[in-house]
């Protein structure tokens, strides 16, 4: 994940130069007006050049879809740290970064390779469409639930309860307390989020360990009961000897757990909050009607992604755009800002279910690439299908109002009424 926007104690003091010098730019990532809006930002950046110096960060940007892809796909550049770079993270961090330390979402690899297959094994494509009654069983029930009269928060109700069910549901483990799964991800994301402090670094480092204790708690009792979620294919995995030790298995499985959640709580509230303000009943019936839907969810996550912004150190020096980014340096990839690119996409701030192409980064792009990215659609797909078939004249009774968490984007809270 990318590192907020404060100097890390670990940071050179001289960081390496990007050449020729870049136009810079600057923007609070927690100003009220770029929460509730980044896209006028990310038109500014891109109208200074396809690689800029966002200054609250002190790193490049690449603001170009073009660029971007091509920097996330080239191996010059990786997640992990340089090894002459290790920045240990703080002793009252300790927990957390033991977890860091084995996911293979901070590694690269040879090690990520091999972490990711072996997680990969454990959510075949056969597996992610035996959800698909599951899921519609979950968000049918969520739907009953909702009050006859509004205005009530679909955020609460529905956007963020069902993507955690259907994780927990996946990796065998329903019996989680929701809340629970909820505070452990969020104080855990949160410390990838602008504006850290140290009362949010002690909050992810308790997470930490509260959800480690609980999957190595819940591994023991699973050894003991075998199930048929994702969680007892990876405990078979690392009891087959495949490519996955014990410290790995817990840290994927924490990590499958938070990345499922929080990205798809985000997407999914991003989705609806775009439907509700773009088009009426009738539209969103020809929007979401057979053959159309899987566009749809595509246009969402082009239009309106969860996941804005992501780091990639340098490792060998590379070319971009007619700069040279040195070894040792760090990069941005925008991915917010990829879809809304009007090099790759006509008209692109125009929310169109129907345009031809709908090239986006929201699942980011290389080795990297989001390993729940058929799970995530699908549970889209599902999601906005049982919303709107059964609430057709859903409205919005104010404005949505996005939390104050870059780089993530979503609604905290989605008023509605049901009639
Ligand atoms: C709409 C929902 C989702 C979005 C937009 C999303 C987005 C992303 C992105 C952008 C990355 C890569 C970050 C980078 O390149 O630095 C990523 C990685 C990952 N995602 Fe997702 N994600 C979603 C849902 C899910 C779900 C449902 C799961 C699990 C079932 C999941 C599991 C993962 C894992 C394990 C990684 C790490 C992959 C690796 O490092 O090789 N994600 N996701």
């Amino acid at each position: 994940m990318s590192k907020p926007p404060t100097q890390s104690p670990c940071d050179p003091a001289m960081p390496p130069v990007v050449s020729p010098p870049l136009p810079s730019l600057s923007q609070s990532p927690t100003d009220p007006g770029f929460v509730q809006n980044p896209y006028p930002f990310y038109d500014r950046a891109r109208a200074l050049g396809p690689l800029v110096r966002w200054q609250e960060y002190g790193l490049p940007v690449a603001t170009r879809l073009a660029a971007m892809n091509a920097l996330l796909k080239d191996r010059r550049l990786g997640r992990e740290r340089p090894s002459g770079q290790r920045c240990p993270m703080p002793a009252h961090m300790a927990g957390f970064a033991a977890l860091q330390a084995d996911s293979m979402l901070e590694l690269e690899p040879p090690r990520q390779r091999h972490l990711r297959a072996a997680v990969q094994a454990a959510l075949t494509p056969a597996m992610v469409a035996a959800q698909a009654p599951v899921i519609e069983t979950l968000a049918g029930a969520l739907v009953d639930a909702f009050p006859a009269h509004g205005p009530f928060d679909l955020v609460t109700a529905y956007t963020e309860v069902l993507p955690a069910r259907v994780i927990l549901h996946v990796m065998g483990l329903p019996e989680v307390p929701l809340a629970d799964l909820q505070r452990w991800s969020e104080a855990m994301v949160r410390v990838y989020q602008a504006g850290c402090d140290r009362a949010a670094e002690d909050a992810a480092e308790d997470a930490a360990r509260a959800f480690v204790d609980y999957v190595t708690r819940a591994i023991v009792r699973r050894r003991a009961r075998p199930g048929t979620g994702m969680l007892d294919a990876l405990i078979a995995a690392c009891d087959a000897g495949a490519g996955l030790a014990p410290a790995e298995l817990v840290a994927n499985a924490v990590l499958v757990m938070n990345a499922a959640r929080e990205a798809t709580v985000h997407a999914l509230g991003n989705a609806v909050a775009v439907l509700l303000a773009h088009g009426d009943a009738d539209q969103r019936r020809a929007w979401l009607a057979p053959g159309q839907i899987e566009e749809t969810v595509e246009e969402c996550l082009r239009f309106d992604p969860p996941l804005h912004l992501f780091t990639r150190h340098v490792y060998e020096e590379v070319e971009v755009m007619g700069h040279r980014l040195p070894a040792g340096s760090e990069v941005i990839c925008l991915l917010g800002a990829a879809g809304r690119d009007p090099a790759r996409i006509e008209a692109p701030h125009r929310f169109d279910p129907y345009r031809p192409s709908k090239p986006h980064l929201a699942f980011s792009a290389g080795v990297h690439f989001c390993l729940g990215a058929a799970l995530a659609r699908l549970e889209l797909k599902l999601a906005l299908r049982t919303l709107f078939t059964r609430c057709p004249v859903l409205r919005l009774t104010a404005p949505p109002v996005y939390a104050d968490s870059y780089h993530f984007r979503g609604p905290g809270a989605l008023m509605v009424s049901p009639g």
